[in-house]
């Protein structure tokens, strides 16, 4: 190992627990009028973060999360950023001009559809964790900016991943809702991803795990059952969480929906060699669909902006279910495997890793639903680092995330350097609040 290589291994020998990477509670599916609506949890309950207004406020006050003005030189760098790298048939001045008026009359502006995708684009391209940043110029967007009701938002994030997932031919793809504006903050959903299993902190006595299904998501589960919440056959392993989303403005409710059935995608998972492993009946769902981080564009906040693109094989195997904190599978699998566990030099936890990945890759790759694969990602994130390059750009990149959690040496992303993150960048998807 050279001293380059090593000095890299101990800066990054903490591995953040989750990525960020730029993507049913099975209530029946009743369609109404034609629309389809949802389960019949849904219900509206008091924000819990509005609410109470405070006593007696006097009436000039604005509430204390008001959202604030548009400073102009946020949005005069975006444009000049706009236009620059896309242009637009609208003069730079005029434009400018525009902007400048519309904050002034209002503290804040509309972007143009062209400016909201480039915008949104740049954002993924600006994710210094994402290790599939050579597609960034392929991101759809659904322009939901009208929308911003609890159970229109929810409604449309059903139809954002219909309208992704295609059966498996999975889009990378992004809706915009609401921005926050002086006197009305935008919508927020609370969930992380659009789809996530609840974890249920109390299991059978006696039972292998402490808790049941995913264990990151327990307190989200608890939010949830508080609010009335259940799934639909009782507690399992896998239930597809509600989302719950608060509206716009200073007095929203929040609204708690299942997803429909159809919105939800999921692979059940085998291996190619052990016909056991589908006993074990594992499954994910199809699309990862990130929606608490708030999209910044030229100083506006949409704080309901969820994307999605698609799973990388070692986020699922090397990750989700096999990090201790998670499903933690490895001891099943290796003494399913009958391997010797006795010692950590015998190398099973290692053994075991490379099966579950290797099901996961074979199990979404037999269902038809797009995986990528991380020797083949790492390369392409190299050719988007040379491309950006070849523009005159640097790539911002975190190390640690986009070296896979398995076999990072094998691939070609564990040996090189990167540009360092800057946390300042626009537009940018900002950490959850
Ligand atoms: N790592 C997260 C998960 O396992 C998903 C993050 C986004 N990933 C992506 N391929 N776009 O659910």
């Amino acid at each position: 190992m050279t001293a380059f290589v090593r000095n890299l291994v101990d800066t990054y020998s903490f591995r953040p627990g989750s990525s960020g990477c730029p993507v049913t509670g099975h209530g029946p599916v009743r369609t109404v009028h034609g629309t389809v609506s949802f389960g019949p949890v849904t219900r509206d309950v008091p924000s819990p973060r509005h609410d109470p207004v405070p006593a007696e406020p006097s009436p000039s006050d604005p509430p204390a999360n008001d959202p604030p003005s548009v400073w102009l030189p946020d949005a005069v760098e975006f444009l000049e950023q706009f236009y620059r790298e896309a242009g637009s048939a609208v003069p730079y001045e005029q434009r400018l001009a525009q902007v400048r008026d519309e904050i002034v009359a209002t503290g804040t502006y509309r972007h143009s559809r062209a400016e909201l995708t480039f915008g949104a684009r740049v954002a993924w391209r600006n994710s210094a964790r994402c290790i599939g940043r050579l597609y960034w110029q392929s991101l759809r967007i659904r322009d939901r900016r009208h929308l911003g009701s609890p159970a229109e938002v929810a409604a449309e994030c059903a139809w954002h991943l219909r309208d992704a997932t295609r059966d498996g031919q999975i889009r990378s793809t992004l809706t915009v809702f609401a921005p926050d504006r002086p006197g009305r903050p935008g919508p927020r959903i609370h969930n992380e991803q659009l789809i996530r299993y609840a974890g249920y902190p109390d299991p059978e006595p006696g039972g292998r795990d402490p808790v049941l299904g995913d264990p990151r998501n327990v307190a989200f589960t608890n939010l949830a059952r508080a609010m009335g919440w259940q799934a639909d056959g009782g507690p399992s392993r896998f239930d597809v969480l509600p989302l719950i989303v608060t509206g716009a403005g200073h007095r929203a409710t929040t609204g708690l929906f299942d997803l429909p059935k159809d919105a939800v995608l999921e692979v059940e998972l085998s291996h190619p060699e052990y016909p056991w492993f589908a006993d074990l009946r594992l499954r994910w769902h199809a699309v990862p669909a990130i929606s608490n981080m708030p999209l910044v564009i030229g100083g506006i906040t949409y704080p309901a902006a969820p994307f999605n693109g698609w799973y990388l094989n070692t986020e699922i195997g090397a990750r989700n279910l096999a990090d201790a904190g998670r499903y933690n599978l490895i001891p099943e699998i290796a003494e399913l495997l009958g391997l010797d566990t006795s010692s950590p030099r015998t190398m099973w936890r290692d053994r075991a890793l490379v099966e579950l990945v290797h099901a996961v890759q074979h199990s979404f790759d037999q269902a038809g639903v797009r995986m990528a694969d991380h020797h083949t990602e790492s390369d392409r994130f190299l050719e988007h680092v040379a491309r950006e390059r070849a523009a005159g750009r640097g790539c911002p990149t975190e190390w640690s995330w986009i070296v896979p959690p398995m076999s990072g040496g094998l691939t070609s992303v564990f040996h090189r350097r990167y540009d360092r993150p800057d946390p300042d960048l626009r537009p940018a998807f900002l950490p959850p609040k």
